[in-house]
């Protein structure tokens, strides 16, 4: 409802010309911080998967972790961490990406996923998809099987919800 939406629109602060000149930043912290959007936040993310079995929360670094501990929390899931390259310490699977402003590479723990179990990838913002698809990519090497693909933000501009819902992912986002 838009109550929600614009509860979360004004927690969210918009920083111009970072992380590089010509990138409007969206920056939760200032949504992280307020007790209130938090909780919305994380309620609206989990709702339609309360009771339906889900394994892991795979969260994407760095963001992901605190969006996805939460999530994993409320829905008594565990949780995955996917990283960039190097931050892993045991055997990892390993994908290159770009993003709306580089290219880096990330990994995921070769046993954090079992095959067929119930995976929610979370994320705080989907822009180009590429980090997202990267995720996905490693998830699919493990066998998981993706319910869904969750971010508290979309830049439709960008493309990235139709690029993963390309490959099949359903996707869940919260505000644009
Ligand atoms: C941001 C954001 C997503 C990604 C989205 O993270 O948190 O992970 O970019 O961009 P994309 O859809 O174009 O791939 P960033 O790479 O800035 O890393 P950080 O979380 O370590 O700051
Ligand atoms: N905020 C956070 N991460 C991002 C953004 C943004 O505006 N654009 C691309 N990745």
């Amino acid at each position: 409802n838009s109550t929600l939406e614009q509860t979360l629109l004004s927690a969210i602060r918009t920083i111009p010309d970072y992380p590089k000149p010509g990138i409007l930043f969206r920056d939760i912290t200032t949504l992280l911080g307020d007790a209130r959007a938090f909780r919305r936040a994380v309620d609206e993310l989990v709702h339609p998967y309360s009771g339906t079995g889900v394994a892991k929360i795979a969260g994407i670094e760095a963001r992901g972790f605190i969006l996805g501990g939460a999530m994993a929390h409320q829905l008594s899931s565990g949780f995955v961490p996917i990283r960039k390259k190097g931050k892993l310490p045991h055997t990892t699977v390993r994908v290159a990406y770009s993003l709306e402003y580089g290219v880096d590479e990330m990994e995921m723990h070769t046993d954090a996923v079992q095959p067929g179990e119930k995976v929610i990838l979370v994320d705080d913002l989907i822009a180009t998809g590429g980090t997202a698809e990267g995720a996905v990519k490693l998830l699919k090497q493990m066998g998981a099987d993706i319910v869904a693909a969750c971010f508290v933000i979309d830049l439709p501009d960008l493309g990235g919800r139709k690029k993963l819902e390309a490959l099949g992912v359903n996707v869940r986002t919260l505000v644009s």
